[in-house]
Order: C-alpha cells, then sequence, then structure tokens
C-alpha cells in the first residue's frame, strides 16, 4: 500500500481547510485530501457574507459578542465567543491581502449589510451575493503557489490512523480504489458539513458528515449534534425539483424583504419584535407554524417594494437564478421554504482547535468550539473558519513534532458494487419527517429505530468503497443527531420539542 508522509494532513479543501493550510508555515509539508474537486465545497455557496468588526471599537466588539450569544440562546461557549469577535480584524485583514475584494462605495470604504440577529451593520460581502465562491478563488490560487501544499482530488477519507489515542494520519481510497495512507504529525478533520442526511438541504451533494463519521468510529468527542440550523429561505421552486436548494440569502431580508404566507400576510410581527430580521432558528419555526397553519409547503419572500435595479446589482446570482423561474427580483414574489443549513454541533474542540485525541484537529462546520451555542448567527460561519483555522495554523507552527513510525493496523475490505442511493434516500425522509424543525419523543424513538436498523445492515457488509463510507457516516451521524435530540427535552435555539 502506497503510504505519503507529511506534516499536515487536512481532509476537505472549503474554506476551514485551505485558510489553515495558508497559516501553517511554509517549511512543513501539507496534504490536502479532496474528496472530489476543489471548486465544489460548501464555502463556495456561502451567499451573505462574512461578519466580524475590521476596528477595534469596544462599543461594536461588544455587540457583536452579544448577538453571537443572544443568538445561541446564551448556550455558547464565551470564551470562544469573545475569540471569535477579537480575532476577527486581523483574519479579515489578511483576507484582503489575499486580494479579496469585498464590495465598496464610491469613496473606496467597505459596504457592510445585516442579516438576521445582527444588531449592526458588520457583515462584509464580495460579488453582491458570492462571498463564498470570492474567497475560494482567491486562496486556492494563493495555495497553487505555494511550494509545500499539495492536494490530492478525488481522494477519499476513509478512516483516522491512530495508537493509543494518538492520531498518525488517514486512511483514503484513490478514485480507482486504491488505498493510500497519509502518515501525518498533524491531522486536521475539515470535512464541512452534514446536509445530505436530509431529504433536502442548502448543503452541495458532498456534504455527507465524513469527519463525524470518522472522529466518531475512533472515539473522539462529540457534542451538540441536535443542533441543526434551518435556513428559512430557500428558494421552493416549482420548476427544479432538486433536493439540493438554492439559497435566498439572508442578506435579502437584510436589506429590507418581507416575509408573507400564503393569504399575502406579513406574520412574523406575531413571532418576534425583530420581525423578519429575528435570528434564524426563530425565523424558520415561525415559517413552519405559518405552513401548517394554512397547509401549504412555502411562504414568500417579498422584494416588490424594492427597487429591482438595485436588487440586481446587490444581489447578481440569486437574480438570475431566479429569472431562470422565470421570477424577477423586485416584481415577483419569490416562494420559500426553511430546509437543513448548518451543523452546529460537532466534534468537540479547544480554543486552539485541538479535539481530545493527541495531533488531531479539527475546524468548520465538522468541529464544535462551543461558538454557536444553541443556534448560529448569520454569516459568523466563514468567520469560525479563518479565527480558529489561524489558531491550529500557529498551534502547529509553534510545536516541535517527533518523526513517526506507523504501521497500518487498518482492516482491508473487499471492494463491490453497491447502490447506497435508497438508503441515504430513505435515511433523508425519516430526518426530514422526524427530526426536523419540530421534533416529538414519539418521532424521536420511531426515527431511531429505523436508522439503527440500516446502521446494523450497513456494518454487517462493509465495502471499501466512497459510497459504503459516505453511507456509514451519515447514518452515523444521524444516529448521534437523533440519540442527542432524545436526551435534550427543553426546546432551546434550533431544537425545538413539542413533547
Ligand atoms: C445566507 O446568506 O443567508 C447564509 C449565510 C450563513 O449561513 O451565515
Amino acid at each position: 500500500m502506497l503510504q505519503i508522509k507529511t506534516d499536515v494532513v487536512i481532509v476537505g479543501a472549503g474554506l476551514a481547510g485551505i485558510y489553515t493550510a495558508l497559516n501553517i508555515d511554509s517549511t512543513k509539508r501539507i496534504d490536502i485530501v479532496v474528496k472530489e474537486s476543489l471548486v465544489i465545497a460548501n464555502s463556495n455557496l456561502a451567499q451573505g457574507g462574512i461578519a466580524g468588526e475590521l476596528d477595534f471599537i469596544q462599543e461594536n466588539i461588544d455587540l457583536h459578542i452579544e448577538d453571537t450569544l443572544k443568538a445561541g440562546s446564551y448556550l455558547n461557549n464565551k470564551e470562544a465567543v469573545s475569540v471569535l469577535v477579537t480575532e476577527a480584524s486581523e483574519n479579515i485583514k489578511k483576507l484582503i491581502a489575499y486580494n479579496i475584494d469585498f464590495d465598496r462605495d464610491k469613496n473606496g470604504d467597505i459596504l457592510l449589510t445585516k442579516e438576521g440577529g445582527h444588531s449592526t451593520r458588520r457583515i462584509l460581502h464580495s460579488g453582491g451575493d458570492a462571498t463564498g465562491k470570492d474567497i475560494m478563488n482567491a486562496l486556492i490560487i494563493e495555495c497553487f503557489e505555494r511550494k509545500n501544499i499539495h492536494i490530492h482530488e478525488n481522494m477519499m477519507a476513509l478512516e483516522l490512523l491512530y495508537k493509543d489515542f494518538a492520531c498518525f494520519g488517514v486512511s483514503c481510497l484513490d478514485k480507482s480504489n486504491k488505498s493510500i495512507q497519509f502518515i501525518a504529525k498533524n491531522t486536521i478533520l475539515a470535512t464541512g458539513g452534514i446536509g445530505n442526511i436530509y431529504g433536502s438541504t442548502t448543503n452541495s451533494d458532498i456534504a455527507t458528515s465524513d469527519g463525524i463519521g470518522m472522529a466518531h468510529r475512533a472515539g473522539v468527542k462529540l457534542e451538540n449534534l441536535e443542533f441543526v440550523q434551518f435556513h428559512p429561505t430557500a428558494f421552493h421552486s416549482e420548476i427544479t425539483k432538486s433536493r439540493i436548494k438554492f439559497l435566498i440569502s439572508e442578506a435579502v431580508r437584510g436589506e429590507g424583504a418581507y416575509l408573507l404566507n400564503s393569504e399575502g400576510e406579513r406574520f412574523m410581527s406575531k413571532y418576534s419584535p425583530l420581525l423578519e430580521l429575528a435570528p434564524r432558528d426563530k425565523v424558520s419555526q415561525a415559517i413552519y407554524r405559518e405552513m401548517y397553519d394554512t397547509w401549504t409547503d412555502h411562504v414568500y419572500l417579498d422584494t416588490t417594494h424594492l427597487d429591482e435595479k438595485f436588487l440586481k446589482k446587490r444581489f447578481p446570482t440569486i437574480y438570475n437564478r431566479l429569472k431562470l423561474d422565470n421570477i424577477t427580483m423586485g416584481k415577483n414574489l419569490i416562494p420559500v421554504s426553511p430546509v437543513q443549513h448548518f451543523n452546529i454541533g460537532g466534534i468537540k474542540v479547544d480554543l486552539n482547535g485541538l479535539t481530545n485525541m493527541k495531533n488531531l484537529y479539527a475546524n468548520g462546520e465538522c468541529a464544535s468550539n462551543g461558538v454557536h451555542g444553541a443556534n448560529r448567527l448569520a454569516s459568523n460561519s466563514l468567520l469560525e473558519c479563518i479565527v480558529f483555522g489561524n489558531r491550529i495554523a500557529t498551534d502547529i507552527n509553534r510545536k516541535t513534532s517527533e518523526n513517526i513510525e506507523f504501521k497500518n493496523n487498518i482492516e482491508q475490505y473487499k471492494t463491490y458494487q453497491y447502490n447506497y442511493k435508497p438508503i441515504k434516500r430513505k435515511l433523508g425522509t425519516i430526518m426530514d419527517e422526524y427530526v426536523g424543525i419540530v421534533r416529538t419523543e414519539v418521532g424521536l424513538l420511531f426515527a431511531k429505530k429505523q436508522a439503527v436498523d440500516i446502521e446494523k445492515n450497513l456494518i454487517k457488509y462493509p465495502n471499501n468503497s466512497k459510497p459504503y463510507y459516505e453511507a456509514l457516516n451519515m447514518v452515523q451521524t444521524a444516529n448521534i443527531i437523533i440519540n442527542s435530540s432524545l436526551n435534550r427535552k427543553e426546546s432551546i435555539g434550533c431544537h425545538y420539542r413539542i413533547n
């Protein structure tokens, strides 16, 4: 079997992985393992922007901290929130130095927008609504220029390599199903979201919870997986019935759009004094209630009181996508509904991104450092990737790692062709129905029974293939989400229990 020895192996090439790589000393060899191609990470889809105070004005820093805590129902780790907000400026300035052109006004000042739960305008954006794509494009170019960074596309990470609870890298499969081991002094999981566990999601279709699955099988601590965030306004297209839903950024409401129910009534005043700019958990729960009461599967985003020219310039990606469905922003109502969007809990890490396994770090959506509490504040996720990515890099840069030898102790299974799609589809239906925005004990127990059966069957017939490991990662994470949801009896943040 091929073994590659390296200083750092990073699994995942979204912002959490790439930004961390760029901040690690260029004297260290870094290998980035990417499941498919570089350009389809979730980070590319981020529209709204990146929240952060560029100037150190104590009052604004305090407000960002308070908004983050309030959105998270104060279940956040306060120290982590303080790190997130106070270290935003130095890291956003690094992004600017990597040639990311945040949108500016005529005088060259950075334009700032607002989203749900933010008390001030503090969100930077790029290309109007193409923030994630613009950031990723610039950082990937930078990565290609670094001789110490080696990118391996179409490489599926399967299992962590570890001994005596110290991590030594990951075992992988390349696209022709050949086994490769990356033997690393430091391993970073940055595998992104869990979206495809659900029937509908805003995530890209590679988001199958691979990092959480691998960490779970190695006995690494996880936390807070009951907190699954549903974005209130995914586009409810009548033409394209894809399970991957196009996002209508919360920034559209930040620029003044309203929510209307199917009877044309603006309803948010019934649920929050912050109206359409209440935190995301409250807005999704309100929409769910309105859909239930009016027997429909969507509500509307109303931009008809806003100027079409402004909307077209401010939200070019959204404007052009809606045009494909013959919807014109500023003229027509936009059908929307809440779908799975973000995983708040994950692999438990400290303030340097370190897990409870020696030499194993995690960053971004698969990690849980406690910044989001019970519900994430909009546009804090890209910020989390860079602030904690920088901290992981600093931790790795300052430590002296001993050379390692590692002998393969991973069981090799046979590879055979099997179609796991029906299993994945079944799991999605269960999760949407019983582990969604509103949860009940009976529903969760029903979901548990079915998801446990799926997991048992998968484990009985192990298979050395990418589809098998994706299905395994998905169902194992689903079972952890269901158990955590059963254990948390009260409603808080995005975990809403009616009994
Ligand atoms: C959005 O633009 O609404 C999504 C941004 C986020 O998830 O924070």
